[in-house]
């Protein structure tokens, strides 16, 4: 009788500790969640030169609720914290990626002038050096080249010149050297669908 009894408490003891154990371990981890989430944000940082790559930015922020910041602000992130990029394309290159390098990037968003990631995306990607990191292209827009400044002006007026100058002046060049010439905003909110619909994934 006395046995039995024993190794009935024993037994109640042990699931006793073990649910306590086990409490008290989902406790820890809810915790560290809780609290790695609080310590842990997901922030948007753009680089924008003439305000069309901040506009996705601010629309990216406005449907998410997530901070936007500028590159030249990144003090105020930290470590830890998670990263949307979006930069301008500069002859293939995000412009402003190299700065944020050492943070988590999370995903990249590259705004350029033609309807798809010029030369093409593997290009984009390859010459950035974001393989494996998820990257979307967005439409931006761009100026008249006449309002344009400095090396940026050089650039386009060489490279207007090489498409002028091109021996096959399809449909596409002639978009392009119209685009140069007069300007075009491309910004339209739909082309940030990807972007959301993978960070609703996450
Ligand atoms: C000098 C120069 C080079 C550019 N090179 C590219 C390019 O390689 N690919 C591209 O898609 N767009 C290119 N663009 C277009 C810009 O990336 C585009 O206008 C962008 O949306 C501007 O963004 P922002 O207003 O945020 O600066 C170039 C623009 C300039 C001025």
């Amino acid at each position: 009788m006395f046995v039995c009894y024993f190794l009935l408490h024993t037994i109640a003891s042990v699931a006793i500790m073990k649910i306590n154990v086990n409490q008290i371990l989902l406790f820890i981890i809810g915790w560290s969640l809780e609290y790695a989430s609080e310590v842990r944000a997901l922030i948007i940082v753009y680089e924008s030169k003439t305000g069309f790559t901040k506009k996705y930015a601010d629309m990216l922020a406005s449907k998410t609720g997530l901070k936007a910041l500028r590159v030249k602000e990144l003090t105020k992130v930290n470590e830890e914290d998670e990263i949307i990029f979006l930069g301008w394309i500069k002859v293939g290159k995000i412009q402003g990626l190299n700065k944020v390098r050492k943070y988590n990037i999370k995903a990249v968003c590259g705004s350029g002038t033609a309807a798809t990631a010029g030369p093409d995306t593997e290009t984009v990607v390859a010459r950035n050096k974001i393989e494996g990191i998820p990257f979307f292209y967005l439409q931006g827009g761009c100026y008249p080249i006449k309002d344009l400044k400095g090396m940026d002006k050089i650039v386009m007026s060489m490279f207007l010149k090489m498409l002028k100058s091109s021996k096959d002046r399809d449909e596409k060049v002639e978009e392009s050297i119209l685009t140069i010439e007069n300007g075009f905003d491309g910004i339209k909110e739909e082309n940030l669908d990807p972007v959301l619909e993978w960070l609703n994934k996450r």
